[in-house]
C-alpha cells in the first residue's frame, strides 16, 4: 500500500471510530492531516496513562510521548486515563492579515477532540484537541469546569516530545540570565538542554521540524528539558508562586506546536502558528501602520551619546527634529528616541522605579517635537523603558499611554531590561514579587500593555520581551518585538553576533513571528574595535530576509548620508507584503527569501550567508510570467568579505524574467539584495 493511501485510510479512520465511541471506550483515536500526509494517534497504554504519536508518510515522527498535568493542590492527571469520547471535524477557512508577511492565509487543518477520563477515584476529565495541517500540528489541553478542578493551580505540564529519529538541533537554553539574547547552539538532539522554543530540528535524512507554542496567553511560557535520548518534558516557566500556572476552569492552554517541513523554508513559509490563534479582537485596525525608522538609538549603544541627562545627551529636541526632517524626506514613517523621558540618571539597568512616562527631561521639548513631526507626515516612536519594573509602569500605563495618544505618537516600543526572573509584578496581596519575563504574570502584563496601547490607536513593540506565538493575529497592534540577540551586539562587538546569526534566526526565532532586529548598519564601527560579522550588502539584503512590520534603519544618519547608492535600497524596500517565499537555504548556513510589495508588483529579494562565501543560483519563477523586470542588484563587490572589506558593494541593473536564474554571489558574511522593478 503506498504511503498516501495508508494517509488516506487513517484521515477516513476516526468517524468509524466516532461512530463506537458512545458505547464503550477505546483506547485509541487518530486523525490526519488534510493531504493525508501527517497522522498523529492518540493512545492509552493498560496503566491508562495516555499519549500521542506523529508520522509523516508512515514514518514515526514524534514517538509516542505523554499527555497529562501536574497540579500543586490535587492529584495529577496523568494514570487510569481512558478515552471516552473523540469528535472529528475539517475546518477550511480562509482569512487577511491586516498587514503582513503574506495577505491571504489558508486555515485548512483536520481536528480531533479526544475526553480522556479518569476510571478511577472522581473521574476528573479534560480534553485533548489536536489540529493537523498539511504543514504540522498543533495541539492543547481543554479543561472543563468540574468538581475539584474548579481552579487548576498548574505545578508542570507532563507534555513530552519524543523525537523519532537522529537529528541536528538549534536552540539557545532557557532559564539563563540573559533571557533570550544568546547565540544559538548547534548540537545533536542528545546533547539539547534545557532549551527554549522555538527550537529546530533537522533529522538525518533531512525532515525540518520546529517545536513551538500558539496564543499564549494567562500561562506560562514553555521550555523543553531533554529527559533523555531524544526525549523532551515541557518546562512551564516558574510563576511567582507555587503554581507555575494559576487560571480559573474552564480553561484551554496555549497550543504545543511542531511544525513539519522538508524544506527548511517549508517552516518559513508555515502559516500553522498564526492559524492556531484567534481572529483580530481589535476591530478596526486600519490604524496600525507598517513602517521604516530611524532613532536616537545606536550611538547610545556606541557610548557617544546617552540615555541619561549631561552633556552627551541624545535626546535633545534638536536632534530629535533633525531625525524628524531626515525621516520625513526619505519617505521614513517613524523616529524612535530613547533617553526623553526622566529616569535615566542612575545604574537603571534592572532599576526601573525611577522611570516616569510623561515627563520629558528639560531639553526634550516633547510638544515641539511631536508638533514637528505631525507636520512633516513622521510619526515619534515613543520609548517605554522599564528595566522589568511591570508593577510601576502599570501604575502610569494608561497616563503614559494616554499621552502618546494625544501627541499622535502611533507606536511605542517598551523595554525589560532586567536579569532573567529579576522582573516585577505586583501581587494580589499588594506586594512586590520577583517574576520570569516569559511567566504568567508578564504574558498577563504585557496583555495589559497592548489593550492600553489599542485603546490609544498605539502600536507596540517589546523589547526583553515574552517570545512571540502569534497574537499578533488577535492583537494586530502587537506588531512586532525583540526577543533574541538583535544588532546591539554588534555594537557592543564583544563579541558580536557570529556570521551565521542571521541565516539561524530565520529558521529559529523568526519562524514565532516577525522581530525588531534593527538592521542597516553601513558605518560597521563597534565600541570594541571588534570587526563586524556582515558586509554592507547584508546589511540591505536583511531588509527582506528578517520580516518586521516597523523596520529600523538603525545607523547614524550621517552614514546614510555618506552611501546613498546603498542607501537607495533602504528607502525603497517595503515593510509590508502581498506574498512570501522561502526560495532556498539551509539553517544556520545561508537563507534566501522573496517577497512581493504590500499592494504592488515589484519584488524583493535577500539573500544572507554564514562565514562561508557561496554562489546560490535561484531561478526566477516566482516573478509573473511573461512580464520584464530592471532588477537593481546590491552585491559583494570586489574582495568584500566580513574580515576583509566589509563596505565593498557593486550595484547594477539588468533585464530578466521569470524564465531566467540568477546566480547570487555572497561573499564570507555577506550577503545580496534585489528589487525587480516591474514593467
Ligand atoms: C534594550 C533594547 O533592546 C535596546 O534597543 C534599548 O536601547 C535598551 N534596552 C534601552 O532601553
Ligand atoms: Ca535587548
Amino acid at each position: 500500500m503506498s504511503n498516501r493511501l495508508a494517509g488516506l485510510l487513517a484521515a477516513l479512520l476516526p468517524l468509524a471510530a466516532f461512530a463506537a465511541s458512545a458505547a464503550e471506550p477505546r483506547s485509541s483515536a487518530r486523525i490526519a492531516s488534510p493531504d493525508a500526509r501527517i497522522t498523529v494517534d492518540v493512545t492509552t497504554d493498560n496503566e491508562g496513562r495516555a499519549s500521542y504519536a506523529v508520522s509523516r508518510d508512515g514514518r514515526p515522527v514524534i514517538a509516542p510521548s505523554r499527555l497529562g498535568l501536574m497540579f500543586t493542590d490535587v492529584p495529577k492527571l496523568e494514570r487510569n486515563l481512558a478515552i471516552t469520547a473523540q469528535r472529528s471535524r475539517t475546518h477550511d477557512e480562509r482569512w487577511e492579515q491586516p498587514w503582513g508577511e503574506r495577505r491571504r492565509m489558508r486555515d485548512h487543518h483536520n481536528e480531533l477532540r479526544v475526553t480522556l477520563a479518569e476510571t478511577t477515584g472522581s473521574k476528573r476529565r479534560f480534553d485533548v484537541v489536536f489540529r493537523v495541517f498539511d504543514d504540522g500540528i498543533g495541539f492543547r489541553y481543554d479543561i472543563p469546569g468540574q468538581a475539584g478542578l474548579e481552579r487548576l493551580s498548574i505545578a508542570e505540564e507532563l507534555t513530552e516530545f519524543d523525537i523519532a529519529d537522529p537529528a541536528t538541533a538549534w536552540w539557545i537554553p532557557a532559564f539563563e540570565w540573559n533571557r533570550e539574547e544568546y547565540i544559538y547552539h548547534r548540537t545533536p538532539v542528545e546533547e539539547v538542554g534545557l532549551a527554549q522554543t522555538p527550537i529546530t530540528l533537522r533529522t538525518n535524512d533531512g525532515l525540518h521540524l520546529a517545536i513551538h507554542e500558539a496564543a499564549l496567553v494567562d500561562y506560562s511560557g514553555m521550555n523543553l528539558t531533554r529527559a533523555e535520548g531524544r526525549r523532551f518534558k515541557a518546562a512551564l516557566t516558574p510563576g511567582t508562586g507555587a503554581a507555575k500556572v494559576d487560571v480559573a476552569a474552564p480553561f484551554a492552554t496555549p497550543w504545543r506546536t511542531i511544525q513539519i517541513s522538508e524544506r527548511a523554508g517549508g517552516l518559513v513559509e508555515s502559516q500553522l502558528i498564526l492559524n492556531l490563534n484567534a481572529p483580530n479582537a481589535l476591530g478596526d485596525v486600519s490604524w496600525v501602520r507598517p513602517m521604516k525608522y530611524v532613532g536616537i538609538w545606536w550611538e547610545m549603544h556606541l557610548d557617544r551619546k546617552t540615555w541619561a541627562s549631561g552633556s552627551k545627551h541624545g535626546a535633545t529636541t534638536a536632534h530629535a527634529i533633525r531625525h524628524i526632517d531626515f525621516a520625513a524626506e526619505n519617505g521614513f514613517g517613524g523616529v524612535l528616541v530613547e533617553g526623553w523621558n526622566v529616569g535615566w540618571d542612575g545604574d537603571w539597568f534592572g532599576n526601573g522605579e525611577t522611570f516616569s512616562f510623561t515627563r520629558p527631561y528639560p531639553d526634550f521639548d516633547l510638544e515641539a517635537v511631536t508638533r514637528h513631526a505631525r507636520e512633516k507626515g513622521v510619526t515619534l516612536i515613543g520609548h517605554h523603558e522599564t528595566s522589568g519594573h511591570a508593577a510601576h509602569y502599570e501604575a502610569q500605563l494608561d497616563d503614559a499611554m494616554a499621552l502618546y495618544g494625544r501627541l499622535g505618537v502611533q507606536a511605542v516600543k517598551t523595554g525589560y531590561v532586567a536579569d532573567a526572573g529579576q522582573a516585577k509584578v505586583r501581587g494580589d496581596d499588594g506586594a512586590l514579587r520577583y517574576a520570569w519575563h516569559e511567566g504568567q504574570a508578564m504574558v498577563r502584563h504585557h496583555q495589559r500593555v497592548v489593550e492600553a496601547a489599542a485603546a490609544q490607536r498605539i502600536s507596540v513593540n517589546p523589547h526583553e520581551p515574552v517570545k512571540d506565538t502569534g497574537l499578533r493575529r488577535t492583537y494586530p497592534n502587537l506588531v512586532t518585538r525583540e526577543g533574541a540577540r538583535g544588532m546591539e551586539y554588534n555594537a557592543w562587538g564583544q563579541p558580536g553576533n557570529p556570521p551565521e546569526h542571521e541565516a539561524t534566526l530565520v529558521y529559529t526565532r523568526l519562524l514565532a513571528g516577525p522581530m525588531d532586529f534593527t538592521p542597516g548598519i553601513f558605518g560597521m564601527d563597534t565600541k570594541s574595535g571588534a570587526p563586524m560579522a556582515t558586509t554592507l550588502a547584508k546589511q540591505l539584503a536583511l531588509y527582506v530576509v528578517i520580516y518586521s512590520p516597523l523596520q529600523m534603519a538603525a545607523d547614524l544618519l550621517e552614514h546614510y548620508e555618506s552611501r546613498p547608492e546603498a542607501f537607495r535600497f533602504v528607502r525603497d524596500v517595503p515593510v509590508d507584503w502581498e506574498e512570501t517565499r522561502a526560495l532556498d537555504g539551509a539553517v544556520g548556513e545561508y537563507a534566501v527569501i522573496a517577497r512581493r510589495e504590500r499592494g504592488g508588483d515589484d519584488w524583493y529579494l535577500g539573500a544572507v550567508t554564514d562565514d562561508s562565501a557561496r554562489t546560490v543560483a535561484v531561478p526566477l519563477d516566482f516573478l509573473e510570467p511573461g512580464r520584464r523586470y530592471t532588477a537593481q542588484i546590491y552585491r559583494d563587490g570586489d574582495g568584500a568579505g566580513w574580515r576583509a572589506d566589509a563596505h565593498a558593494i557593486a550595484i547594477e541593473t539588468r533585464e530578466v524574467g521569470a524564465g531566467d536564474t540568477v546566480s547570487i554571489v555572497m561573499a564570507s558574511g555577506g550577503g545580496q539584495a534585489i528589487r525587480f522593478v516591474a514593467h
